[in-house]
């Protein structure tokens, strides 16, 4: 085969690429030493950028200042990083990672890929998704589509377990982000009813409670006071570094022992896992709480659910299923492929969508996108059409001029999280997409011409929008700030050589 379709989940922490082989075999790409993921980190050198593990392991010994990882958490903001006199935005830092997982691909089966699917949170409003396209661009793609992390990780559960029919809970959590979705399965076609989670909420979280726990250890068997502790970087960087091995291990064992140097000696800890259970039951509630609310506003109950679908490399801290039956007792829960469910899942739907079409994926908008009105003197963000809203779709919306021969009609555009029948958000809840100032064509009458704002929303969560007035349409260019011209991202690609 001389073309391949890829899936590629771009993790926070780690990175995985799935494709089907020649006979139509789902397969992960797999190292040289077997390992399934990539972590998505990058050490800038001199020999050039370093991503993967070999990037980990010589950070360790020659220290991180230049050194990068967690830069998914960033995705469509303004956030910069200078390494070795050049900048990075989180896109192109996604883009190393990217291009380090095709060119593994290449060596593995002799060709580039020039197709994928991608897949995102479920909660990527339209920059992260840009973005997300456009480190796609800068690392050679030609053709990208997304696909929601959840809805990825159910298409490969049905495929792999052979489930066809039902109301699937899918329970994603990762090393920085929490994905809860609710989708109707039915043979082939994939509904999303519902979508929660955060952006922020990820194993990283866990470890820092863990680390806590470990440094109130250590500063007990020491002998040093909280303030030394405070003082003392290296050992809490240490610390961090071994909260999280430490967490890992506690997935498998009661009590885990181990020894960390502080100032050159050797000091000896032992962390039982119901410490680390206790501190962090609130954390575990959270993801509860948001899993229910998602099946609530999926109009659903506890009865319609046919399973749970736990996945995502942090789902498999021992405490988590227990939380999960508590929430639903009577339903069936299932861990399935923590580190590669969302790639498989990905590389099923590149084959639909760049092939034969056989899956039919109805997404859902993820964010509330209004536009700023005045209200009683007031500016609010009046919401025109509400998130979990199915894609595509054409919300409209109609204006009227304040004045007569008003010559332009200004516009801002907001992401909300606000739910489903809140028509109004305080403006500092929600993001400003885009602000438009749009010459009006004719003539214009205070209160009678109509100024029609009409959106395009496609599958992918990506937003056009045009308006309409005394016949002229008017197509307003969506693209932010920060997304990049065909200019930019060819400046990008000369960054996105030398990956190692
Ligand atoms: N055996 C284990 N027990 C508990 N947690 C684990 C285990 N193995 C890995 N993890 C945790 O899983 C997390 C990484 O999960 P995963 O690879 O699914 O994240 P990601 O896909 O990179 O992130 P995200 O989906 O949030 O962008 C890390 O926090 C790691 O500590
Ligand atoms: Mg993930």
């Amino acid at each position: 085969m001389d073309d391949y379709c890829v899936g590629i989940d771009l993790g926070t922490v780690n990175t995985a690429l799935a494709y089907l082989d020649g006979k139509g075999n789902l397969e992960i790409d797999k190292s040289q030493d077997g390992s399934v993921t990539v972590p998505s980190s990058i050490l800038f050198t001199d020999m050039g950028k370093i991503v993967g593990s070999k990037a980990e392991a010589q950070a360790r010994i020659e220290g991180y200042s230049n050194f990068v990882s967690g830069f998914k958490r960033q995705m469509g903001t303004k956030y910069t990083r200078t390494v070795m006199s050049s900048t990075y935005t989180p896109t192109e830092m996604s883009a190393l990672v990217l291009r380090k997982m095709l060119m593994r691909f290449e060596a593995n089966h002799g060709v580039m890929p020039t197709k994928a699917v991608l897949s995102v949170p479920g909660d990527y409003g339209v920059p992260e998704r840009q973005a997300t396209i456009q480190a796609g661009r800068i690392a050679g793609l030609e053709a990208i589509e997304l696909i929601n992390e959840p809805t990825a990780a159910c298409i490969a559960y049905c495929k792999e377990s052979r489930f066809r029919e039902g109301n699937l809970i899918i329970f994603d959590l990762g090393g920085g982000t929490f994905d809860v979705a609710v989708i109707k399965v039915s043979d082939n076609r994939f509904s999303v009813l519902a979508n929660e989670g955060s952006r922020n909420l990820g194993g990283k979280d866990w470890d820092l409670h863990l680390a806590n726990i470990i440094q109130r250890k250590i500063i007990d068997a020491y002998g040093m006071t909280q303030k030394e502790a405070d003082r003392n970087s290296k050992m809490r960087k240490d610390i961090a570094v071994e909260a999280r091995r430490v967490k890992e291990l506690l997935t498998a064992r009661n009590r885990v022992t181990d020894t960390i140097n502080v100032n050159g000696m050797p000091v000896t800890y032992t962390v039982r896992r119901e410490e680390f259970e206790d501190a962090t039951h609130e954390l575990n509630l959270r993801l509860t709480t948001m899993m229910l609310n998602a099946m609530r506003s999926a109009g659903l109950r506890e009865r319609d659910i046919s399973r749970v679908v736990m996945t995502g490399g942090e789902s498999q801290i021992s405490a988590m299923m227990r939380y999960v039956d508590d929430a639903l007792p009577t339903v069936r829960t299932d861990i399935f492929e923590p580190f590669t469910s969302m790639a498989k899942g990905a590389a099923l739907y590149a084959d639909s969508v760049f092939s034969d079409g056989n899956l039919v994926v109805e997404p859902v908008l993820s964010k509330t996108l209004g536009i700023k009105a005045g209200v009683d003197g007031n500016e609010t963000i009046y919401n025109i059409v509400f998130r979990s809203t199915p894609l595509p779709m054409t919300p409209e919306a109609v204006f009227r001029p304040k004045r007569d021969d008003q010559k332009t009609l200004e516009l801002e555009i907001y992401e909300t999280k606000a739910n489903p029948g809140t028509y109004y958000t305080g403006l500092p809840y929600g993001f400003m997409l885009k602000r438009f100032e749009i010459p009006l064509p004719g003539k214009i009458l205070r209160g009678r011409t109509k100024m029609n704002v009409r959106f395009a929303v496609d599958p992918n969560g990506l937003i056009q929008m045009f308006v309409e007035c005394n016949g002229h349409v008017i197509e307003c260019d969506m693209s932010n700030g920060m997304s990049m011209l065909p200019a930019q991202i060819m400046q990008s690609k000369k960054k996105a050589v030398n990956v190692i």
